[in-house]
């Protein structure tokens, strides 16, 4: 299918609220009618982290299959792996509509969605009641009004362990009012202990992920480094969406509350990947996101330390065919720098971007 195809799609779908387009490119993939991808299956992508044969480094980000409807049909748009997600114990309908924007000129989004989804029962059914196809990451949340927000990512473990490949513990998004102060040493420290003794519990090791935030200050990340190499944590994911407003084109949406995320947020996210990856070892995995939108900025990512790259807000702009499209750079970028594993690319500029500061 050409990108003839993308561009007309993506010009209907730029007339609609993003809300409605999102839930029609869901529809469109689960009645088949997207095209999958003419497999780029180059083994000098494949990549072993957290114990899992990852078929390539990338992967769809969560937030874009909230409720585990297509995590196959995402698969063979050529993801390597799809992170399904936020889902919180109960359903929730999070804040009220319009609550995604887009700010077309920077190819960024903002969202305060606030963790709309079906819960953990709906989805659960779902991906049990279906045939797998790819690496299926669980990414798990806390419901706005519990009582014990950490006893909400327990039962995330409990429900979800006979079907996740890894889990996500989502502490980073800015649209549940004080969830981010999870990411401080106590509260994190007593989180990664009871979601890693449920783990431990099962029969099978299933890796667990945490999602930070790109608005750390240098001390936070010094924190949370030490509390997850204290839990042996299997990998962090960096990051999530930003507050900050820093180098956005004029557009009254800039001021919508929200997390920001595309390409405006690349760099921030690089930088604060870099600092993570120094901080951290060469031994924990690390998965950079945050304006993934070609080969090039994913393999940047791996330069600046990532053993794995997600992407939700280039699949907005670049459409269904980008997946494969950044494979087939990603093959090309092999080919040029005559590597034998794409993987070889970490850390290459990881002491580039760490030394930077964190944009205001
Ligand atoms: C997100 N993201 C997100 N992350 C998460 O852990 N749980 C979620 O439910 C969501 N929801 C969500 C909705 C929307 C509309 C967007 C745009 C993003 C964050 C996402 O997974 C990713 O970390 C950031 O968006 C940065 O990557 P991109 O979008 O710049 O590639």
């Amino acid at each position: 299918m050409s990108s003839l195809f993308d561009s007309v799609a993506r010009k209907a779908l730029f007339t609609l609220d993003p809300e409605t387009a999102h839930g029609l490119s869901i529809s469109a993939l689960k009645s088949g009618m997207v095209p999958g991808c003419g497999a780029v299956r180059d083994p000098r992508l494949a990549v072993n982290v957290a114990g899992l044969a990852f078929p390539n480094p990338l992967g769809m980000a969560a937030g874009y299959d909230k409720n585990a409807e297509v995590p196959s049909q995402l698969a063979r748009l050529g993801f390597g792996f799809v992170e399904v997600g936020t889902l919180t114990p109960k359903p929730q309908a999070g804040n009220p509509r319009p609550r995604i924007f887009r700010l077309v000129k920077d190819h960024a989004v903002i969202n305060r969605l606030g963790f709309n989804n079906q819960g953990h029962a709906e989805a659960h059914a779902r991906i049990s009641g279906r045939r797998r196809e790819g690496i299926l990451g669980i990414n798990i949340g806390a419901n706005k009004d519990s009582s014990d927000r950490a006893g909400d990512y327990v039962a995330g473990i409990s429900c979800f362990a006979d079907v996740a490949d890894y889990f996500t513990v989502n502490i980073s998004s800015p649209n549940t009012p004080g969830l981010r102060n999870l990411q401080s040493r106590a509260a994190l420290s007593d989180l990664l202990s009871r979601v890693l003794a449920e783990r431990d519990a099962k029969a099978r090791r299933i890796p667990v992920f945490l999602k930070i935030a790109p608005d750390l200050s240098e001390p936070d990340l010094d924190d949370i480094a030490a509390e997850c190499l204290a839990q042996k944590l299997d990998g962090v994911i960096v990051s999530n969406t930003t507050l900050s407003r820093t180098g956005l084109s004029a557009d009254p949406k800039t001021g919508e509350a929200g997390g920001l995320s595309g390409r405006p947020v690349f760099t921030r996210s690089t930088i604060v990947l870099a600092k993570m990856r120094q901080r951290i070892g060469a031994d924990m995995p690390l998965i950079g996101a945050g304006g993934i939108d070609s080969a090039e900025t994913a393999a940047e990512k791996m330069r600046a330390g990532a053993d794995l790259v997600q992407l939700y807000t280039g699949f907005i702009y670049g459409g269904p065919l980008l997946p494969e499209r950044i494979l087939r750079g990603l093959a090309l970028i092999c080919d040029r720098e005559t590597l034998a594993r794409l993987s070889n690319l970490r850390d290459l500029k990881t002491s580039h971007y760490a030394a930077m500061a964190i944009p205001e």
